[in-house]
């Protein structure tokens, strides 16, 4: 067994004692109350799940297993002190609750190397399917076709001891995260490259190898990819990637599986499509307005436009947070230290400043802020990685990270199906009092 394996179970063994005694002498705590607003408004801030892997808060933004962005750039291991975070130990740090070291971290690499294996099913799959189909079709097509390999699906036919789920659910979802960068990469290159492939290079670190695979080795790009697959990795259990897919697990639907739903959901425009959209939008107002250097006075009018044509502006806005979200301020100092004199994140910091007091202006806004996909597009753009359509494959290759991490906390907890109850609209009238 690997280390990181050991590790896990010495910790999910007294956590599932302890989840179940939570649940067997203290199930009836209530904790939080419902409104009829809470259900009919997206459930928001019901206390409803139960997540391990990282907390949003909504004015600080989100803490991996307690630890700030700031913090786990100081933290986590890196290939050097100037470099960004490796998303290795972001996983190990989720999946434990501890720092891992160098060691850990290499072992945890060494270890994807190994299990980045793709059978030519998936190839074929992916081939399949015409170049008008979006990526994000293709990617998760390419998973549900993984699942043919899936060690929880044959454990599970084989009639395994319900107390061993989590084990086969460990290398399902080990095997998975090293392969997702593979199909990615295969994805991006026949889509925008011919299907001109290119071969992993098994020095490289998992960000950096994702890159090299799709084409790109700028060492500023590598770097980009780590805190790109680090801070998209996981925004606690509610959105709606993470709920997707701990829902779909809940039914033991093998990882594959659930990841797959996650993924479809994070296809949404008001999800993860955000970060294609912000690109297709400032795009338009490039175009629109003539010029690739726009005044403010111009931005500002082209914002109102859209808000006049019933539209969001995409990037703005989160169900959660209540200020500018940590992931976007990352980027931004990103952009700042590497990115100067782009006319593309000019737009990008102008907009920082124009739509907040426009959407606050609006009075129904509850967070004006610009969230984590405001940004992301824009710095993808300046290394050349110009296609918008594929940028949501990419977060949901780091965000594989904290959903199958949880999943497996599922399976070693032991948890239930999840089968919250509904009711008619008149059950709601009647509650209501009308
Ligand atoms: C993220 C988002 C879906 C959150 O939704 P929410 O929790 O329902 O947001 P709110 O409660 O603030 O919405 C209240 C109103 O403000 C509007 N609103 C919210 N964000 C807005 C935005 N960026 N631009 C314009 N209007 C916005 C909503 O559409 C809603 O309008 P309605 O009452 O006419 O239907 C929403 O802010 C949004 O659509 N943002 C743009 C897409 C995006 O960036 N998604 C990525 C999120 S990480």
């Amino acid at each position: 067994m690997s280390t990181l394996k050991n590790k896990f179970v010495e910790k999910a063994v007294p956590a599932a004692a302890d989840f179940k005694k939570l649940l067997k002498e203290y199930g009836s705590t209530e904790i939080g109350k419902v409104t009829i607003e809470s259900v009919l408004d997206g459930m928001k801030g019901i206390p409803a799940l139960l997540c391990l892997t990282s907390k949003l808060d909504s004015q600080e933004g989100i803490r991996f297993r307690g630890y700030s962005i700031p913090e786990l750039q100081d933290k986590l291991p890196k290939l050097s002190p100037t470099d960004e975070p490796l998303p290795e130990g972001l996983f190990y740090l989720m999946l434990l609750g501890d720092l891992p070291t160098d060691a850990d971290v290499k072992e945890i690499g060494e270890e994807w190397k190994k299990r980045a294996i793709v059978p030519k099913h998936v190839y074929d799959v992916i081939d399949a399917l015409p170049l008008d189909s979006a990526p994000m079709a293709d990617f998760t097509a390419a998973i549900l076709a993984l699942a043919t390999g899936s060690e929880f699906l044959k454990a599970y036919s084989a009639g395994v001891n319900k107390k061993d789920y989590w084990d086969s659910t460990y290398e399902d979802c080990m095997n998975l995260i090293a392969q997702l960068p593979v199909i990615a990469a295969y994805i991006y290159r026949k889509h925008y490259f011919n299907g001109s492939q290119i071969a992993a290079d098994p020095s490289l670190d998992w960000s950096a190898n994702l890159a090299h695979m799709m084409g790109y080795d700028d060492a500023e790009i590598q770097k980009l990819f780590r805190l790109y697959l680090t801070i998209h990795a996981d925004h606690e259990g509610g959105n709606v990637s993470a709920h997707a897919t701990h829902l779909v697990a809940s039914a033991l639907s093998n990882p594959y599986y659930a990841y797959g739903a996650g993924m479809l959901g994070l296809a949404g425009p008001l999800h993860g499509y955000a970060n294609q959209e912000v690109i297709a939008w400032v795009n338009d107002m490039i175009g629109e307005i003539g010029t690739s250097t726009p005044s403010k006075q111009q931005i500002h009018d082209f914002c109102e436009k859209t808000i006049a044509a019933g539209r969001v502006i995409p990037g703005y806005g989160h169900a959660v947070l209540r200020k500018t979200d940590p992931r976007f301020e990352a980027q931004r100092e990103f952009a700042g230290k590497y990115c100067q004199n782009d006319s593309f994140i000019q737009i990008i910091n102008d907009l920082y400043e124009i739509v907040p007091p426009i959407l606050g202006g609006l009075g129904k806004v509850k967070n004006p802020w610009p969230n984590v996909d405001a940004y992301s597009g824009s710095l993808l753009m300046h290394y050349g990685i110009t296609q918008a359509p594929f940028y949501t494959v990419l977060f949901g290759v780091s965000r594989a990270l904290g959903v199958l991490a949880s999943i497996l906390w599922d399976r070693a907890l032991g948890m239930q199906i999840e089968r919250p109850s509904s009711f008619t609209m008149e059950w709601f009238k009647e509650k209501a009092g009308i």
